[in-house]
């Protein structure tokens, strides 16, 4: 078995049909724009998953590590809170 390189933090943004058709699919694509221009010390990596089965609550996504889910976001509260976590590595 061999190791290789994961980042410190994963954002996965569902992309399933009812969380695409309320932004996740376009938040995937800022996101990860997004995510190229932190710090090189912040290691985030964005994943688009499948349906979550919450789509009542679309658009969802989830940080690990600390399984937060955001639910009904709006792209700036992905921001915010990449910037966030950003901030904390940073200290
Ligand atoms: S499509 Fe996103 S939770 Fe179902």
């Amino acid at each position: 078995m061999s190791k290789f390189t994961v980042p410190d933090r994963v954002l996965y943004i569902c992309t399933g049909s009812k969380c695409a058709k309320r932004g996740g699919k376009d938040a995937y694509k800022a996101a990860n724009s997004y995510r190229k221009v932190l710090p090189r010390k912040v290691s985030l990596e964005v994943i688009r998953i499948e349906c979550t089965d919450r789509c009542e609550h679309a658009p969802v996504c989830t940080f690990q590590p600390g399984n937060i889910w955001l639910k009904e976001y709006k792209l700036k509260h992905i921001i915010a809170l990449i910037d966030e976590l950003g901030e904390e590595k940073a200290t």
